[in-house]
Formats: structure tokens, C-alpha cells, sequence
């Protein structure tokens, strides 16, 4: 199959902005190392799911896919070009391929724009067709998303729809302009629980009916395992397993993909519950745990080899991917 996002060994580093005494009493630059050397493709058509707790750097994964952030190492490919050398220019015409659809569609709409020049401006920036066109094109993407009739919502502000029909218009809008791929950073998880599902269904309803390639990150396990093809389980700034939905979250081997699941409610039965409760903080990402990352709260450490040697990733059958030390890999 196609692939339209390759990523390899990404790393992105924030220093850390310190005071003068600090500066003084470490000598030296500290970094967040918010991802950490991760690699992951994207095929076309296929919905990839980021899911971790909260720090484990799927925002900035995904700000770094797009181009939104530079890496500090690491190469990105989208539909097989390498974006690292790639001005803001020659970006143009990527950027109308790749798409983002926020959290908070109240802060990423601009509140003093109609629906209709919210949805009409990718394709004025990108000076795609005339105002008939553009005008065409805005009723039938308010009509994929099923605000209709479009004439309802064309003239309405931001702050007269529901927060659902917020979040119906920014996806509208991420489709307007035809890409190959769009990255939805935890999209519904500012809206009421009783639209969660709908809203995130007509969204995958659009991006499976257009062949998009869509990058979901999100906290929410269940929802992801609903929708998902394949899922990547991140913790800081590393990808600890990865596979199919049902690989993941029907049979996870790693232990703290065990313990994500085992602290939501995943509503299927068979999927193979362990009770795992982890224990303790995130560590912090300035200074993460030698070893693998998870030791320090893992219930099943290994040994000694857990506390000093990194754990990689390894294909343990089927393209269901561990990095734990109880998995030698095949
Ligand atoms: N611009 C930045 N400067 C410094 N540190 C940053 C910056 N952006 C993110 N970080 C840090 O990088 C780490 C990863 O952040 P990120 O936002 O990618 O996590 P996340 O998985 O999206 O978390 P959440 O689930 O809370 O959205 C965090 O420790 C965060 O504080
Ligand atoms: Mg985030």
C-alpha cells in the first residue's frame, strides 16, 4: 500500500529556557526531549492513532509531521518527498495537502468570520477558483459535513453554533481543499460526551470516503480502538508498541499499554483485560529514566537489563511491535 507519511528516528528537543542563577548551578543547556527518536508510516487511506498520556509528545509529533515545528533530528517524508529541505515556499503546495483539525474548535475559528469565509479562505489563500467556484465548493463541504441547509449556516458566526457544529465546520474546512492527510489532535475531547462519537463517526465517515490519511491523536483508548487501523502507544517521547487496533488494544504485550487500557473502560468483551495499575508520576521529560522509559512504574520489570539497556521495538509476529525487555522479538 501507498504510503503517505514516513517517519524516521524523529527527535525534537526544546531547550529549556533557565534563569541566571540556574544557568550558573548546571552549566549547562537542558532540553525537553518531548519525542525521542520515533519512526512510524502513515499509508494512504489508513487512520493511525497516537494515543499516551498526557506529555508523551503526540501534539508536538504531530505539529512536527506538518511541518508546523522543525525536528532537532530525524526525517519526515509526505508522499515521498523529504520536507527538511523544503522552504516555506516550496511548503505552499504541500501545506494544501496536509491538513489539521484542533481540539478546540472555538479557539482555532476565527470568531469575527462568517462559516462562510472560514470555510472559503484555504482556497483563497491558495487562489483556487472563482467566487462562483468557491462559493460552490463551501455549500457542498457544509453539506459532507451535514450542517444543512447550507444557507442556515453560511452567514452565522462562530459563537452561534454548538460546539459539535464548531468542530463539523473546522473539519469541513481541513477537507475543503482536498488533501491526502489530515492530523486531528484529540478533536472531540472538548465536546459533550453525548456528541464525542458522532461527531468523530462523520469525521471518519468523510476521511474513509475521501481516502484520506488521517493522524488521530487522542487519550481516549476506546475510541480509538472503534476507529483505528493501526495504533502507536507513545510515552516520553518514545513509541513503546504498535500494531493493528485489535493487536493493541485486544492483546497488548506491553505493560503499559496494558495498564492504559486496564484504566479505561473499553467496552469489549474480548478484549483480554490485565489489571494493571501504574504506579507513580510521568517522570519528567528533561531527565527520562535510563533503561526503558516505563521502569521506574513498570509492575513487571525484568531485571537490571530494564534499569540500563533501552528496550527497541521488535516485530513479535504480525507486525505487532514491542519495545520491552520481556519480548526478545523474533
Ligand atoms: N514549545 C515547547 N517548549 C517546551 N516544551 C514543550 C513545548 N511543547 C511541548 N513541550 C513539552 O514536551 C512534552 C510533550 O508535549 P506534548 O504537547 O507533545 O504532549 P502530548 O502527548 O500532546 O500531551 P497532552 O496529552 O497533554 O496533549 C511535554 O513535557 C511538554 O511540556
Ligand atoms: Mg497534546
Amino acid at each position: 500500500m501507498e504510503e503517505i507519511v514516513r517517519v524516521e528516528n524523529l527527535r525534537k528537543w526544546f531547550p529549556v529556557r533557565m534563569g541566571f542563577w540556574e544557568t550558573l548551578l548546571t552549566r549547562r543547556q537542558l532540553f525537553v526531549r518531548a519525542v525521542d527518536g520515533i519512526s512510524f508510516e502513515i499509508k494512504k487511506a489508513e487512520i493511525f492513532g497516537l494515543a499516551g498520556e498526557s506529555g508523551s509528545g503526540k501534539t508536538t509529533t504531530g505539529r512536527l509531521v506538518l511541518k508546523l515545528i522543525d525536528p532537532t533530528s530525524g526525517r519526515i517524508f509526505f508522499e515521498g518527498r523529504d520536507l527538511a529541505p523544503l522552504s516555506e515556499k516550496e511548503m505552499k503546495p504541500v501545506r494544501k495537502r496536509m491538513q489539521i483539525v484542533f481540539q478546540d474548535p472555538y479557539e482555532s475559528l476565527n470568531p469575527r468570520m462568517t462559516i462562510a469565509d472560514i470555510m472559503a479562505e484555504p482556497l483563497r489563500i491558495q487562489k483556487i477558483g472563482s467566487e462562483e467556484e468557491i462559493e460552490k465548493r463551501v455549500h457542498q463541504a457544509l453539506e459532507n459535513v451535514q450542517l444543512v441547509p447550507p444557507e442556515e449556516f453560511l452567514f452565522r458566526f462562530p459563537h452561534e453554533l454548538s460546539g459539535g457544529q464548531r468542530q463539523r465546520v473546522a473539519t469541513g474546512r481541513a477537507l475543503v481543499l482536498d488533501p491526502s492527510f489530515i492530523v486531528a489532535d484529540e478533536p472531540v475531547s472538548m465536546l459533550d460526551v453525548s456528541i464525542r462519537a458522532e461527531v468523530l463517526n462523520l469525521m471518519v465517515e468523510l476521511v474513509r470516503k475521501f481516502g484520506v490519511s488521517f493522524l488521530y491523536i487522542t487519550h481516549d483508548l476506546a475510541l480509538a480502538r472503534h476507529i483505528c487501523d493501526r495504533i502507536a502507544i507513545m510515552y516520553l517521547g518514545k513509541i513503546m508498541e504498535k500494531g493493528t487496533a485489535e493487536q493493541v488494544i485486544l492483546e497488548p504485550l506491553h505493560p503499559y499499554t496494558q495498564a492504559l487500557i486496564s484504566a479505561v473502560p473499553v467496552p469489549d468483551p474480548e478484549s483480554a483485560r490485565v489489571e494493571v495499575i501504574i504506579k507513580g508520576e510521568i517522570p519528567s521529560p528533561i531527565n527520562p529514566p535510563p533503561g526503558c522509559r516505563f521502569h521506574t512504574r513498570c509492575p513487571v520489570v525484568v531485571g537490571e537489563i530494564c534499569r540500563t539497556k533501552e528496550p527497541q521495538l521488535v516485530d513479535v509476529g504480525n507486525g505487532h511491535m514491542v519495545a520491552c525487555h520481556l519480548y526478545p522479538g523474533k
